[in-house]
């Protein structure tokens, strides 16, 4: 039995989405179960790695939120239209979503997930934050028992990939800029990322998870980096700091408010978010009674962003076997024969 899935976008995370399913090998079985029946792209004239089978691609991305034979839709088109639409007609259709797009959940995730849950669809999110890091379902399950105080992250690859080689290489802000870009970390508008709002959209989703309550994404202050300069860089690292573009989301002390906001921020040296480098993202997360806890891991690019995005789709999986096969155990969270028959 196989799981039909259509790809809304078949860019940098779409084919790293498509890389992974086609070579399942060595990777969790429940891949061999996934078949990419259509993918949604603006034009069919651009050469395409890796290839498709005939008739797979098509510009009719409604036909793929309409077609009655796929079960998953993933959402790799990024911006709000036409993704809000196209993930609300797929809903209605009965599809689950997995998505990477922060911007869209930021704005209008309550939307979504009422007609997510009124359909008794899911929508998973882990490629949205944090790119390959697995944040949102650990912030969900594993750390969601505790009463959450602070969640501070890096959160924006680019960003702290610019800042690192400023600071390490003295290197250009422009030229560092076009380099995140050719690399795959860039939002299609680079100034999603340099002026913080890739960042703003991840912490409103972050805090929404950790502390549980909406927060208003345009409600959120936001800097960005264009203004750090070199000397900003060289009179930091006197005094014993770095700068980073940190993401903050912290319970004020009537624990019934919150402050949330983005901006470029002295780390003292010997903090775990100062050595947070290059293209790499952390999340750092206190709890009452766990204490602190860091998440850490490639922020951005082709490849971890793909492993967060299959991963949510293995997980739906994962679901839709155990519920057609009436078996009790969810086959993420458990092991069986199958995983060590092979060793
Ligand atoms: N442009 C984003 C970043 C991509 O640099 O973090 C990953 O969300």
């Amino acid at each position: 039995m196989t799981f039909k899935i259509g790809l809304l976008g078949y860019g940098t995370v779409g084919t790293g989405t498509a890389e992974i399913i086609l070579d399942p090998l060595g990777r969790n079985k429940l891949l061999q179960k996934i078949e990419i029946a259509k993918v949604g792209v603006r034009s069919l004239d651009k050469p395409r790695s890796p290839e498709l089978p005939a008739g797979v691609l098509t510009t009719d991305l409604e036909a793929i939120v309409n077609d009655p034979e796929i079960e998953i839709v993933v959402e790799l088109l990024g911006g709000l239209e036409p993704s809000r639409s196209l993930i609300l007609t797929a809903i209605a259709n009965g599809k689950h979503i997995v998505t990477a797009n922060k911007a869209v959940i930021a704005r209008h995730g309550a939307e979504i997930y009422n007609a997510a849950n009124d359909a008794g669809v899911y929508v998973l999110l882990e490629a949205a934050v944090g790119g390959g890091i697995p944040v949102i379902k650990p912030l969900k399950q594993s750390l969601g028992v505790n009463r959450i105080q602070t969640v501070i992250g890096i959160i924006n690859g680019t960003t702290n990939y610019i800042l690192t080689q400023m600071t390490e290489e003295g290197a250009d802000f422009d030229e560092v800029l076009a380099e995140a870009q050719k690399l795959g970390y860039a939002e299609a508008d680079p100034s999603a990322d340099v002026d913080g709002y890739d960042a703003a959209d991840k912490i409103a989703i972050l805090a929404a998870i950790a502390f549980g309550g909406r927060i208003k994404r345009d409600d959120i202050p936001c800097e960005g980096i264009r203004q750090i300069n070199a000397t900003d860089i060289s009179y930091a690292d006197d005094l014993g700091f770095v700068i980073k573009l940190l993401a903050i989301a912290k319970a004020n002390s009537d624990k019934d408010s919150l402050q949330v906001r983005v901006h470029p921020t002295l780390v003292p040296k010997d903090h775990p978010l100062a050595n947070v480098n290059g293209v790499y993202n952390a999340i750092l997360v206190e709890g009452d009674p766990l204490g602190r806890v860091m998440l850490f891991g490639p922020g951005a690019g082709k490849g971890a962003t793909a492993s967060a995005v299959v991963s949510d789709i293995a997980t739906i999986v994962g679901i839709l076997q155990t519920n057609s096969t009436s078996q009790k155990l969810d086959p993420l969270l458990s092991c069986s024969h199958d995983h060590f028959s092979e060793l």
